[in-house]
């Protein structure tokens, strides 16, 4: 299987997006607005064309030392009465394998920079203070083994960050040949020792994070150079990785947003990249952008109103104009691509939940977060020629989460469940689709009213997700399909009550996917998208 981001060869991508940020009048309203009705929509979708292919690592997680990100959220211990498979919980193992989440990010985030190995390994475990995160203790219970049994349990893939911030390469290079070797070193046989033999896979290698900040606030010129020494010893000595598309891809620390100093870093490290010689390289740049409109944090989570809603989504799709200046960036000293822009944290940063520790980032997960989800995988496949993998912040309990849980109970939030409804489109290829957006306005806030992408499946099958971001008006839907016939549709669609409203541990089902009405008619497909809403429909040939 391959399953790395490596570009290969794909078609040229055509007549891209006409959607979110687009000229509008494209295709056309076919039915003018009358009083507060909204036109229908047309869409046009060419099946005949094709564009690049939806790498399956767009659909990536991050779980941080963070709060309950991971002690209660993946780790209660092997003497919990939560029920669990060598102490990581069964219920949070279930939920994301039905996830198929091709690779999670993993130590950190700015623990990444405080990690140090070596405490996580073996019997005797030497407890820490976490500094990143409220201050708390940090008992290394769940370490590399423990990790790597998790992603075993949910079957997805390593993306493990080195510490360049506090750490040396060495310490890099001995945890690489910890997890690699496979001949009988010292470490080896230590890692043989504390029960796993065989050497670990370790696809996707991060080499520090945000160095520009909580990694050791080093200047681009400087981070460079500590790249490229990291970049140099961290090797990794598994048989099976050693070339070809099995081999670790190193991932650099790229920016964190879209103002002047993020693309002087961007143009540092690419331009360094281009000038490298054959002791190391780089295979992808990473850039973290969270929706938050200000730090600190301000927006909550829950109990807001269409005020925040539109403004927290006018930040959310700020994503497609700040991944645009970077790539402009690559593309000048990288015309090939060859470098993937690794969006390895996005996602909602909101105020801490009222009762909860600051430092731990608890927030609730709305509608408007499964909003925020799709149009982020939206903007993604529409840049799938340069953005090939991506991981929201974070798993579980942390900021936009997948999960929450409160002790021995557990929900799945919207943005699960849009996490889910996405999945025909791991590794589908894109299709270009047509539409004029329209506009949804409050106060001096426009945005687009709706936003979709089309894929097309192994099995033939074309997708399209489909947004409605205006909360108050439903959008009729008309989709003319060329080059496909049609046979059958059929979807799933998610919305909710409220543009608040959210799952709790007493009413879990508040916000969850319901059968979608498509109708067929020769080429064409109808259907009407639900005020704030999101909608995956299959199109079988
Ligand atoms: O996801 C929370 C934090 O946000 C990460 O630790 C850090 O990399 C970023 O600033």
């Amino acid at each position: 299987m391959i399953s790395s981001f490596l570009r290969r060869p794909t078609a040229p991508t055509v007549a891209l997006v006409t959607g979110l940020l687009a000229a509008p009048a494209v295709i056309g309203v076919i039915a003018q607005e009358r009083g507060t009705a909204a036109p229908a929509v047309a869409i046009a979708v060419d099946a005949s064309k094709s564009g690049a292919k939806i790498d399956r690592n767009l659909f990536g997680q991050f779980a941080e030392h963070l709060g309950k990100g991971i002690y209660e959220g993946v780790w209660v211990g092997p003497d919990s009465p939560i029920p669990n498979t060598r102490g990581i919980r069964n219920d949070v193992v279930a939920a994301l394998k039905a996830l198929k989440v091709p690779n999670v990010r993993w130590p950190g985030g700015c623990f990444a920079d405080d990690y140090h190995w070596r405490k996580g390994v073996g019997p005797d475990r030497a407890a820490q203070i976490n500094p990143d995160w409220g201050g708390v203790v940090e008992p290394n219970t769940f370490g590399t083994h423990e990790f790597m049994d998790f992603i075993g349990q949910i079957g997805s893939r390593a993306y493990l960050s080195v510490n360049v911030g506090s750490g040396a390469p060495q310490e890099a290079a001995e945890w690489l040949e910890y997890l690699t070797a496979a001949q009988p070193t010292a470490l080896q046989k230590e890692r043989a020792a504390n029960g796993h033999p065989e050497p670990y896979v370790i696809p996707y290698l991060g080499i520090g994070n945000e160095n520009w900040d909580c990694g050791g606030n080093m200047t681009p010129e400087y981070y460079l150079q500590q790249l490229k020494t990291f970049a140099r010893y961290s090797r990794n000595f598994n048989p099976a990785q050693r070339e070809g598309d099995q081999r670790m891809l190193k991932i650099a620390v790229g920016p964190g947003g879209g103002g002047p100093r993020w693309t002087e870093w961007t143009d540092v490290i690419m331009k360094g990249w281009k000038a490298r010689q054959w002791s190391w390289d780089m295979d992808g740049l990473s850039l973290h952008n969270y929706t938050v409109v200000r730090f600190p944090p301000k927006f909550a989570s829950v109990g807001f109103g269409e005020g925040d809603y539109a403004t927290i989504l006018q930040a959310a799709i700020e994503m497609d104009r700040i991944i645009t200046s970077h790539s402009a960036i690559m593309d000048r000293y990288d015309p090939e691509k060859k470098i993937a822009l690794v969006v390895d944290e996005w996602g909602a940063w909101y105020a801490p939940l009222p009762g909860s520790t600051p430092g731990f980032l608890a927030q609730q997960n709305s509608v408007r977060d499964a909003l925020i989800a799709s149009l982020h995988l939206n903007i993604f496949a529409r840049h799938a020629e340069r953005v090939r993998m991506a991981n929201i912040a974070q798993m579980i309990n942390v900021l936009q989460a997948m999960i929450l849980t409160d002790e021995a109970k557990m929900i799945l939030t919207p943005t699960y469940h849009v996490f889910k409804m996405y999945l025909p489109f791991q590794d589908a290829t894109f299709v270009p689709v047509s539409f004029d957006a329209g506009t949804y306005r409050h106060g001096d806030i426009t945005l687009p009213r709706l936003d979709a992408i089309g894929a097309k499946d192994a099995s033939g099958t074309l997708w399209l997700a489909l947004t409605n971001v205006d909360p108050n008006r439903p959008a009729e839907i008309v989709t003319t399909l060329a080059g496909f016939t049609p046979r059958a549709a059929t979807g799933e669609t998610l919305t909710a009550p409220a543009i608040d409203s959210v799952n709790t541990f007493e009413a879990p089902t508040t916000v969850v996917p319901k059968p979608a009405q498509v109708k067929v008619e020769g080429n064409r497909l109808t259907l009407t998208l639900a005020p704030k809403s999101v909608t995956v429909i299959g199109v079988r040939p």
